[in-house]
């Protein structure tokens, strides 16, 4: 028989981080992350390595998560777990463990996008700023290593993607960007922290000429790594002379290109109710610079903690609830998916 306060564990392994969370209803009990720091080493996410790592990790996050939550295995209710998008054989690792979990425990098995997950952490008790819920509709921002979209959320489960990146996603390019730097993967916190004392008017990059609310950032970071390397041939100490105002004129291109296109986003629906999301969004320059946009312009914000707008399993267990009340399960056959969708409702599944 359904409950109505399930106790829902979330698996998260798209990428590189394991995570297992458990939530009752919306509360949250317990948040593990294992982060996969053996990526630094090599730049950037190896996608074969964190398939590895998330079959070695997830075992110790899964019992961790059920410690701190002080809960025993039988007391599960359902089991959900990121099905896409992210890194297919990470993803496979991530959806078999909750398979077996599932049959093991004869409990249902959920599956979650996790770009809808990203905006519907916002509904856990006190994950954002303001402590409250956004209501419908809004427009969600999710920005993180390999997603950008700017989707219209109409319910839960009805949202709309109406813009996305052409080419490379926003984390991506600030982590590449930051490794030109010198900072180790993912860049974009030490990016972060160097623009601290930086002049961000110093250095002036053009923003991408795009038109409606699609983005495109491969051209600023081409820009931006060819501006490093003419400025390093002139003067072999520029980076390390300029690094603050470098990260601090970056972080000013960057979030003013964001807050233009939700400025044109607002327009375009007449919605003012923002919702920031994904490893990006807690950025504080971003945050700061959407904030006194947003009084000015009479926007409802909603910026996540900084531990719910990285990858987290809480989000993948949020959802799971909201779709355990919406007797949305899956079939134990269904299998992961790499792409980002255009379209979330469930009658697409
Ligand atoms: O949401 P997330 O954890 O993973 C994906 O779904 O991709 O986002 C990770 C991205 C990385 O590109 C990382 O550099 C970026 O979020 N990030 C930041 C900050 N913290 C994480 N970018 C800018 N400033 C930050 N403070
Ligand atoms: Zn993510």
């Amino acid at each position: 028989m359904k409950k109505k306060n399930p106790i829902i564990i979330g698996i998260e392994s798209s990428c590189d981080e394991t995570a297992v969370s458990i939530v009752e209803s919306n509360n949250i009990l317990s948040n593990i992350i294992i982060h996969q720091n053996i990526h630094k080493k090599y730049g950037g996410v190896v996608p074969e390595l964190a398939a590895r790592l998330h079959d070695e990790k997830l075992l110790e996050a899964f019992n961790k998560s059920i410690f701190v939550a002080k809960i025993k295995q039988n007391q599960i209710d359902a089991v959900s777990c990121t099905i896409g998008p992210g890194l297919i054989n990470s993803l496979l690792v991530g959806c078999s463990f909750s398979k077996s979990l599932a049959m093991g425990l004869n409990i249902p098995i959920i599956t979650v996008d996790h770009i809808q997950a990203h905006i519907l952490v916002h509904f856990i008790k006190n994950a954002n700023f303001n402590n409250r819920f956004p209501t419908f509709p809004f427009l969600g921002l999710v920005i993180s290593g390999g997603h950008t979209q700017i989707i219209k959320v109409n319910g839960y489960f009805y949202m709309k993607v109406i813009g996305s990146t052409l080419d490379n996603a926003l984390g991506e390019t600030i982590d590449k960007i930051a490794r030109k730097i010198g900072f180790n993967y993912p860049g974009g916190s030490s990016i972060e922290i160097y623009s601290k004392y930086g002049n961000n008017k110093k250095f002036f990059f053009p923003k991408p000429l795009i038109k409606g609310l699609n983005f495109s950032f491969s051209g600023l970071k081409t820009y931006i790594l060819k501006f490093i390397e003419n400025q390093t041939k002139k003067d072999p100490f520029f980076i390390k002379n300029n690094i603050h105002d470098l990260c601090a004129s970056i972080q000013k291109s960057i979030s003013d290109i964001l807050i233009d296109k939700m400025n044109q986003a607002v327009i375009e629906t007449d919605i003012n109710r923002i919702v920031l999301s994904g490893g990006v969004s807690s950025n504080k320059e971003i945050i700061n610079n959407f904030s006194v946009h947003a009084k000015k312009n009479n926007w409802d914000l909603f910026i996540p903690k900084k531990c719910f707008a990285t990858d987290n399993g809480a989000m993948i267990a949020i959802t799971g609830f909201f779709k355990y009340k919406r007797n949305m399960f899956s079939s134990i056959k269904i299998s992961p998916y790499s792409k980002c969708k255009q379209i979330y409702s469930p009658t697409i599944s």
